[in-house]
């Protein structure tokens, strides 16, 4: 890991967001289909969302973003059909679809990509559209020609994050994600609609903290405080609170990777001693789920054992997370707080990467939202354990284009756990990553010499310029999507410091804009994209709760010192490719403007033991170690 802010499919989607700058109104409908034909039977939910605005008066344009979940049999190929309320509603032009208007009928049909979906797999696609007098919702879907049933009006509109007027560049150019020559058919993984949690016990989820890091200690892994000791300095952290990483099915048990390695088992039993040594505190003690099937589908450096076409869906439920479930469920562990951290990077993924054949492989099998779902399920069913789900980071899904549709499909695929969306305790961002947590010398609201700050080619348009405000505004739109008003986000600092000597201490006094802006931040990286081993950066906030609002906890979740990735490709058992954005030679990718990679050179596979990247975070750590 860690995984692209934007596909180019993304970059195209953001020239979306600016045209849907100037929002008039965003509304949705949702249509519950039930329905059967002589050969499937086709179900399914539809889920209509559009940002309006006004051009002149009594006409405008629109973005219209469907959801299609199908609660059916697997199809082969899709055809959606809706009739726009009024005459004067247009496609102008779609995406992740062949659409055609007819009148106002308008039709989708699946591309060769994309025609295969799943028994509980969901697709989203979407177009613009113009509107003259009004821009009523459709109210009925049909799929491969089953009319949908009854309208479920769903939740109110929700507001974009910073409807800051903008100067609306030129409205919407090619928004669709170019579909990836069509990835070879893979065996159905035969995923069942929904997940099925072994016939254990029924839950009852017993009443959980609000905040679990609340007064709570960290439990400190002895293997990484140990490798952090060694290192000149290094004493000074060591005693610091990092996650376990479960991240194969190997992980789970002792000795998987040598003859002293902990299992799952090894580092609660720990954690329950610390527990008993720390006086009336209790522990939290967080453990990444991190095994999907197809993971890591838009990068190579953390792609792993599991794959869709492989039966990854089934292993991941069978031989991963029933297992881990079941050693976090003993009795004898009821006292910790456990923290699961759930699959990094995948749902993102999902939203911006579909290009990539792994990905759209990914959201077509249904394996990333099931799996996930699978385990907020399980692990929601066990009283101490507390799910954050992965909500990647501000430089990913900070545009209007990613974020609202990112909450979309959390929603979504929250709801298909047993428990639904109160499985869900809260959500991290920044994990693994380098954002900046705050950015104190400049604000995306700015301008400098007459032009705004959020055009300069570092910020390229985003609404976020660093992770807080990110993560504050985020947990309110996942709010808006209907998951509790007191879910908390946590937010990865274990390497965004951004210290030494080449931080910043004011603003740039340069009256041109990218100088100003590039001389004034304080993350040093060359491109917000750029994710492996980055140079000059430096630990970040020490982990500690309740440090800003809607904020649990600041946590050290990838723990500083441990690779993201090989620069130089490596033969390995453990699944990982070789990424070139960990290549410090590297010029870059679509995802990452084609910019150099920024990485460390001469690293070992992400999750090794990178000596001199650790001393680097150590030199430039900020807030400086005292
Ligand atoms: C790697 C994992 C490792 C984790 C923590 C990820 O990038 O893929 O293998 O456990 O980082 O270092």
């Amino acid at each position: 890991m860690r995984s692209t802010p934007r596909s180019g499919a993304a970059r195209s989607r953001l020239r979306r967001g600016l045209a849907a700058v100037a929002v008039a109104a965003l509304g949705s409908t949702m249509a519950v289909v039930t329905a059967t034909s002589a050969q499937a039977a086709v179900t399914c939910d539809v889920t209509y969302t559009t940002n309006d605005w006004t051009t002149s008066p009594g006409q405008g344009g629109f973005t219209a973003n469907l959801t299609v979940r199908n609660t059916g049999d697997a199809l082969s190929s899709w055809n959606l059909g809706f009739t726009f309320p009024n005459s004067g509603q247009r496609v102008s032009q779609g995406w992740s679809a062949n659409w055609t208007q007819s009148g106002s009928n308008v039709t989708a049909a699946s591309m060769p990509w994309n025609g295969s979906l799943a028994s509980g797999a969901t697709l989203s696609l979407g177009f613009n559209g113009t509107w003259s007098g009004s821009n009523p919702k459709p109210t009925s879907f049909t799929v491969n020609g089953v009319t949908c049933g009854g309208v479920n009006p769903s939740p109110s509109p929700s507001p974009s994050p910073s409807p800051s007027p903008s100067p609306s560049p030129s409205p919407s150019p090619s928004p669709s994600p170019s579909p990836s020559p069509s990835p070879s058919p893979s065996p159905s993984p035969s995923p069942s609609p929904s997940p099925s949690p072994s016939p254990s016990p029924t839950p009852s989820p017993g009443p959980r903290v609000d905040n679990p890091y609340a007064g709570a200690t960290g439990y400190v892994n002895p293997d990484w405080s140990a490798s952090a000791a060694s290192e000149p300095g290094g004493s000074a952290v060591a005693n610091t609170s990092t996650a376990i990483w479960l991240d194969r099915i190997a992980a789970i048990s002792s000795g998987s990777a040598g003859n002293n390695s902990k299992g799952l088992r090894d580092h609660l039993d720990l954690a329950v001693q610390q527990d008993a040594a720390n006086g009336s505190a209790p522990v939290v003690i967080q453990v990444v789920i991190y095994n999907l099937p197809n993971r890591d589908c838009s990068a190579l450096a953390s792609n792993g054992e599991l794959k869709v076409a492989q039966d990854g869906i089934n292993r991941y439920k069978t031989e991963y997370i029933d297992p881990i479930a079941s050693i976090m469920s003993d009795t004898a562990y009821r006292n910790l707080r456990i923290v699961a951290i759930i699959e990094i990077d995948s749902l993102p993924n999902l939203v911006t990467n579909l290009n990539l054949a792994a990905c759209q492989e990914a959201k077509n099998s249904g394996a990333y939202e099931q799996g996930v779902a699978y385990a907020l399920s399980k692990l929601y069913a066990i009283p101490n354990v507390y799910n954050y789900v992965d909500a990647g980071h501000h430089g990913w899904l900070g545009w209007d284009s990613n974020f609202g549709p990112s909450a979309d499909l959390f929603g979504s695929t929250a709801d298909l756990a047993t428990g639904g969306k109160a499985t869900v305790h809260g959500f991290i961002t920044n994990t693994a990553n380098y954002s900046a947590l705050v950015e104190p010398h400049f604000s995306v609201s700015g301008t400098v010499n007459g032009q705004q700050i959020r055009s300069s080619r570092w910020v390229d348009w985003n609404f976020y310029i660093d992770e807080l405000s990110f993560a504050q505004a985020f947990r309110q739109r996942l709010v808006q999507e209907g998951f509790s008003s007191n879910i908390g986000m946590l937010i990865d600092t274990s390497r965004n410091g951004w210290g030494g000597p080449n931080r910043p201490t004011g603003p740039s006094t340069s009256t041109d804009l990218n100088t100003f802006v590039n001389n004034s931040k304080v993350d040093r990286r060359v491109h917000a994209g750029n994710w492996c081993n980055q140079s000059g950066a430096g630990l970040g906030e020490r982990p500690r709760a309740n440090p800003a609002t809607g904020i649990d906890a600041y946590v050290w979740v990838k723990p500083p010192g441990e690779s993201d990735g090989a620069s130089t490709e490596i033969p390995n058992n453990e699944g990982k490719g070789f990424d070139r954005m960990c290549d410090p030679t590297y010029g870059g990718n679509d995802r990452n403007g084609n910019n150099p990679s920024g990485a460390l050179a001469n690293a070992p596979l992400s999750g090794h033991w990178f000596s001199a990247q650790f001393r680097q975070l150590l030199a430039n750590a900020y807030p400086p170690i005292s």
